[in-house]
This record gives structure tokens, sequence and C-alpha cells, in this order.
């Protein structure tokens, strides 16, 4: 049986060398740019919770709905599974249905959130007592080394939330196939992924009007500063989000306010008032875009669920 004392992190949250170094590529760019995975520390991950219980924020409540609409569909095709690896795991909310759907023995949340992903893993190690937890904080854009446990299991792979869209699209075709190879053929890949629909729907899902958004896009500025101690004035920077029709992905921005001079260590970068640091893209899918996707990676669908609006896309892909 699992207790808080027996759950045991398998830590490969990548160096600090090694995030800076990526952070100051980014900042030397023409268009600078961070990673959306900076976002997320432990205020991170609490703020995009509060995202979730947004009204302007469609995509969490609407794959919470097609989950208790088609669960127990989902779980006669997948049959028994034995260990389930979720890929950015956050709250955990979406997979406590799963687990009760499918029974497996193990579940293996991966996500680079390590405070976060470790509360969340313990709490739900207590409350399914049967199931063995095994925690990994890990950057999912690189290949992920799995708990040895997890060897001889069957494993299931599980990706809601459309954080597929936060990849470019060559290295969303390069994670899947990652995936498909950890799974192996024949094993299941439950993926939500969120689809392309009315530009005023995307974006005023995107720029809230209690600020929670912005205050997720600047905290990556303040996780840099705990992180790596770098200097980002907060203030000095708006939130901004609007959709790229051409490229089919809403794009955060965090806007200098000011002409100004940021350092991390030895390294100094100098913003023009009004310039704009990018920190996401959220690419939105049709069906047939995604199911192409994943048919160039290893996959073939095996279902796909959506709402009645046809917002959000909840797909069962296989390995081939
Ligand atoms: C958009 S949230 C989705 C959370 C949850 N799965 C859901 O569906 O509501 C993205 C999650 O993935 C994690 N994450 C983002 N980028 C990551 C990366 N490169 N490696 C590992 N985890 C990452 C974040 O910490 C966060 O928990």
């Amino acid at each position: 049986m699992n207790t808080r004392r027996q759950l045991e992190l398998l830590d490969l949250h990548p160096e600090i060398e090694n995030v800076t170094r990526e952070v100051c590529e980014g900042l030397q760019k023409q268009q600078k740019s961070l990673s959306p995975k900076y976002f997320y520390d432990e205020r991170g991950s609490e703020l995009f919770e509060a995202i979730t219980q947004l009204d302007e924020y469609y995509p969490t409540r609407t794959e919470l709905a097609l989950f208790d609409a088609h669960l127990p569909d989902i779980a006669d095709l997948i049959g028994a599974g034995s260990c389930v690896i979720e890929y950015g795991s956050g709250s955990s909310l979406k997979i406590r249905k799963l687990l009760e759907a499918l029974s497996p023995l193990a579940y293996v949340p991966v996500d680079i959130s390590r405070d976060y992903l470790l509360s969340n893993a313990m709490a739900l190690a207590q409350d399914f007592p049967q199931l063995t937890v095994l925690p990994v904080c890990a950057d999912f854009s690189q290949s992920i080394a799995l708990p040895e446990q997890v060897g001889g299991l069957n494993p299931i792979g599980f990706f809601p939330g459309s954080s597929i869209g936060n990849f470019e699209p060559a290295q969303a075709k390069q994670f899947l196939g990652r995936v498909a190879n950890t799974l192996g053929s024949g094993g299941y890949f439950l993926i939500g992924v969120d689809c392309k629909k009315d530009p005023a729907v995307l974006e005023r899902a995107y720029n809230d009007e209690d600020g929670i958004t912005a205050a997720f896009n600047l905290n990556a500025l303040s996780h840099l500063n705990h992180l790596l101690g770098a200097e980002f004035q907060l203030d000095a920077f708006e939130h901004e989000a609007h959709y790229n029709q051409e490229a089919g992905c809403i794009q955060m921005f965090l806007r200098s306010t000011a002409r100004q001079q940021v350092s991390i260590g030895d390294s100094i970068f100098a913003f023009d008032d009004g310039e704009r640091l990018h920190t996401e893209n959220s690419y939105k899918y049709s069906p047939d875009e995604l199911i192409r996707l994943a048919e160039d990676s290893g996959f073939g669908c095996e279902h796909l669920w959506q709402d009645a609006d046809e917002y959000f896309g909840l797909y069962l892909l296989k390995a081939l």
C-alpha cells in the first residue's frame, strides 16, 4: 500500500546549466522566445489550475464532459491496462476518472513542475491505495527513461489538456514517435486536443477578464528569476495573446513596456519599448490534421469523440 513516505520520485529535471543555456539561446534570437515549460513552477501550476476554472476557458470543462460521457466506451476499447503513463499530469483531475475506469496496477505521472507533481502524486496514492504511483519529474520534450518497475507492464499513454499544441508540428511528430516507441506496437494513447474554431472564442479563452492568464504568462519571468537569478522586472512586461490564422495557433507574448535591460548571470539582454518576448504557441488541430499527424508518427486512430460544438477532440490512438 502506498503511503506518503513510500512514494519515490524519479527526478530527471534538467540541470540548471542546461536551463540557463536554453533560456539565453532563446533570448538571443531575433524574435526573443522562451519555452512554455517555464510557466510551470508550483505557482504556475496553481495558476494553470485557476485558468481551467474560468468561464472563458472552455477546453477543460469540454474535455471533462467528454470523459464523463465516454469513459465506459474508452475502457471497453482499451481493456484492462496495467500501467498508465501520463505526460504533463498537472492537477491529476482527469486521471482520477481514467484510473477509476481502468483500475491499472501502476500510474506514472510525468511533469516538469516537481513540487506540484509530488504533492498531487501523494494525494493520488492516498486515494488509490492499491495503485503503485511512480512520479517522474522530467521534460517530456526529451527522451525519458521510465522507472524500471514499468518494465513488463502493459503501458497506456495519456496526454490530456491539448498540451500537444505547445509543440511546433515537427516537434509534435517527434514526441508522438517517441511515445509510440515507449508504448510498443498495439499500445493505446488517449490524447485530448483542442480543435480549430471561431478565433473570437479562442482569443477570449486566452484573455480572461480576471487577468489570470496574464499572471500565468508573467509567471514564466518570476520562475526564471527564482530558478536562474534572472532580473526580469515583472511590472515592465504586459500579457498579449492572439490567434495567428495562418499558423493555426494562439500565440502568447510578453510585451516590454519600456526600453530595458535584463541580466541573467553574466549575460545581458536588451529589450526595446514594445518589443515582444514569445512565450507560447498553442496549435489547434482539426480532426483531419491531428489524425494525419498521428499517422505520420507511428499511430493509427481507433476512435474520436467530440462535443456537439466540435470544440475539442478526444482521440484514442494505437501504436502500429
Ligand atoms: C496545459 S497543462 C495540462 C495539465 C493537465 N494535464 C490537464 O489536462 O489539465 C500542461 C502540464 O504539462 C506540464 N508540462 C509542460 N511542459 C512540460 C514539459 N516540457 N515536460 C514535462 N511537463 C511539462 C506542466 O507542468 C503542466 O502540468
